[in-house]
């Protein structure tokens, strides 16, 4: 299985590996289906920019390091249910958001590094859902690279899972932080600062955030590994930039926004080339299978003598750039 961008897709050579699902999480298509031309510009009506794949090229491919699709659609549908609880003034739905808390705790801790499902996989009416979710997970695994306790990951998840919650109250982008600190500040079975999260998700070190502007040691290590995973979620998410590249753009923010340290556990629970990334190796090119020891070092199938290599064992061989899909058939 492999993820490609929806204008890559090939309905002679591709079946779909995962169902496509509306807002609604009705069935579209089914896995095993393959995707026809008319149908092709309804999903991307709908916001859907990638789709899960099984062709020729991605035999022997499995995404084990992404999160099972339905857990995460129910977690999306549990944030998405806060929302609409905040916006019609009902208590926060407690039993379903510690529930939420628990099951992405442990993925997190099933995992050595984590693989993100782009938001873009489901409709546009979800993604704002769905990127607290994604900020969750990545939060997640760099608090556990810190040596985070139990208590330390519930209290860091719970942030982070309702992180843009002010946004249920207010369109203002500036207020949003403070409206979001309020709503979770009322409720006396969440942590205080896990409120401080959300409050502080959009500070820097530098002091050019916001809404306080404040600066250094005053913004919790809590609220900048919030803000790390949200400019790594935005930047695969949104501006669709591969894992390598939101990586690289991550690493420029070091000591500005996040203390290095943070941006170093980041780096080592990241895995910069997702099995299925297609790449141009200094001895030729090749499609990502496996990522084993090192998340940056993967394992690569070389098409042009069809075996595999590990680069973790095999230091003078690099990764010179990530391929687009076109560019790189199988010979
Ligand atoms: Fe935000």
């Amino acid at each position: 299985m492999r993820m490609v961008n929806i204008d890559d897709y090939n309905e002679k050579t591709m079946q779909l590996a995962k169902p496509v699902q509306d807002e609604k999480r009705r069935v579209l298509l089914g896995a095993g289906s393959t995707i026809h031309e008319k149908y092709l510009s309804k999903l991307k009506e709908l916001g859907i920019r990638y789709l899960f794949i099984e062709d020729a090229k991605s035999k022997g491919i499995s995404l084990d390091e992404m999160m099972d699709m339905p857990t995460w659609m129910d977690i999306i549908a549990v944030v998405e249910k806060t929302f609409k609880d905040v916006k019609e003034n009902n208590p926060l739905p407690m039993i379903e958001l510690n529930k939420s808390v628990k099951r992405l705790t442990e993925e997190v801790s099933r995992n050595k590094a984590i693989i993100l499902i782009p938001t873009t996989t489901v409709s546009a009416s979800l993604k704002p859902f769905a990127h607290m979710v994604n900020v969750t997970l990545l939060a997640l695994q760099i608090g556990k690279k810190l040596g985070y306790n139990g208590l330390q990951l519930h209290d860091l998840a719970f942030g982070c899972l309702l992180h843009d919650i002010g946004k249920a109250k207010t369109d203002n982008r500036e207020e949003h932080p403070e409206t979001g600190f309020n709503i979770i500040r009322a409720n006396r079975e969440i942590s205080l600062i896990s409120a401080h999260v959300a409050y502080q998700h959009h500070e820097t070190l530098d002091g050019k955030g916001f809404p306080r502007k404040i600066e250094g040691k005053d913004v919790l290590e809590f609220a900048q590994i919030c803000s790390i995973a949200n400019d790594y979620e935005n930047a695969i998410s949104n501006e669709a930039l591969s894992p390598d590249e939101a990586i690289e753009k991550i690493m420029t923010y070091s000591n500005r926004k996040y203390t290095h340290d943070i941006v170093l556990a980041f780096h080592r629970g990241i895995i910069s080339y997702p099995p299925g990334t297609n790449v141009k190796l200094n001895i030729g090119d090749g499609i990502v299978t496996k990522v084993i020891d090192n998340p940056h070092r993967p394992v690569v199938r070389v098409h042009k003598v069809g075996k595999e290599v590990s680069l973790n064992q095999q230091p003078t061989i690099m990764i010179e750039k990530v391929l687009p899909e076109e560019t790189n058939e199988i010979k």
